[in-house]
């Protein structure tokens, strides 16, 4: 499956990064990135340093917006992933350049030369992608299944109380994608919290003795505290995106994903950015609703922190 990650490359950014470009079913074919842990730049050069980590240099990285649709400054998130947006982990300046198209014109790019075959994971706010819709109309004819980290469909929001941070930063453009005539699956904190990254998981990665096992041990290790800072009562992580990539592949197959509709909330009110997934009917085992285009993933099976663990300490090939 030939892949376009479009991300803000935070540490689960990464780390979703890292799992795709150690999968055999995933080809990466490009990167753009788009302000939300950290500014689009910065995440356009973070991609290419676990690029290089990752022994995965010639991927082009196009650096995306760093405003809304709506042309909104953003509130950036240092606090959850560090200064540098990888846990203060000081991977070294990478050598690769980022390319000279945007984010959007690389999306637009590659769809056109592989109509029909690219996936596209989106792991940030929805600004990107949103664009290219606007710049090429066909592409959910080009990019036929989109897979989306975000929304909170029967849970608490993580940015407010109603919104997940990823549509939060950009509802318009969210709404703009989630309503497009593409097939998405959207991978929302109801799985993505419930999978969880613990210390053990980490001791494992720190003796591993492989560049990337390392690497992922010390992002997570600054990324646990703020986790234990406002969600759990230990050290620990959810695995946001790195989840969504997996789904996205076929390494993670959901045990509940109907396809529903889902509307996000574009008012300026306490409930802006919430996805509202129309969930009435679980009770009756989702009959099919028409015109839904978008599975929303409701229950993944809770052992994927082993998984990408297991993945990682066995990485091979990686360099630093
Ligand atoms: C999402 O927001 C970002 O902080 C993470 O990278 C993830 O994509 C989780 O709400
Ligand atoms: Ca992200």
């Amino acid at each position: 499956m030939k892949v376009i990650l479009d991300c803000d490359t935070g540490v689960d950014d990464a780390m979703a990064l890292l799992y795709l470009l150690s999968s055999d079913k995933a080809q990466v074919i490009g990167v753009s990135t788009v302000f939300g842990n950290i500014s689009a730049a910065m995440a356009a050069v973070n991609s290419l340093r676990v690029l290089e980590l990752a022994g995965a240099e010639g991927i082009p990285v196009a650096q995306g917006t760093e405003v809304t649709i709506r042309g909104d400054i953003p509130v950036l998130a240092p606090h959850v992933h560090g200064a540098d947006g990888l846990g203060s982990s000081n991977l070294p300046h990478p050598r690769g350049v980022i390319a000279t198209e945007t984010g959007p014109e690389l999306i637009v790019r590659l769809a056109r030369e592989n109509p029909g075959e690219v996936h596209l994971i989106a792991t940030g706010p929805l600004s990107n992608v949103a664009i290219a819709l606007g710049i090429e109309p066909r592409l959910p004819e080009l990019i036929p299944s989109i897979t989306v980290m975000g929304g909170a469909a029967e849970v608490p929001g993580n940015q407010s109380a109603a919104a997940e941070a990823n549509i939060l930063h950009d509802p318009e453009a969210a709404q703009a994608v989630l309503s497009a005539p593409w097939n998405v699956t959207l991978v929302p904190l109801d799985v993505t919290m419930r999978e969880i990254l613990t210390e053990d998981h980490r001791k494992r990665l720190e003796i591993a003795g492989n560049p990337v096992a390392s690497f992922v041990s010390r992002i997570t290790d600054f990324y646990f505290d703020f986790f234990h800072s406002v969600s759990f009562d230990e050290r620990c992580s959810p695995c946001h995106d790195a989840l969504a990539a997996a789904i996205a592949i076929g390494d993670v197959v959901p045990l509940s994903a109907p396809v529903i509709h889902v509307e996000v909330d574009c008012n300026d009110g306490p409930a802006r950015g919430a996805t509202i997934c129309d969930t009435r009917g679980r009770y009756q085992g989702f009959p099919e609703q028409e015109g839904a285009h978008c599975a929303v993933v409701l229950e993944t099976s809770g052992d994927f922190a082993d998984r990408i663990t297991q993945r990682f300490v066995e990485w091979v090939g990686g360099r630093l």
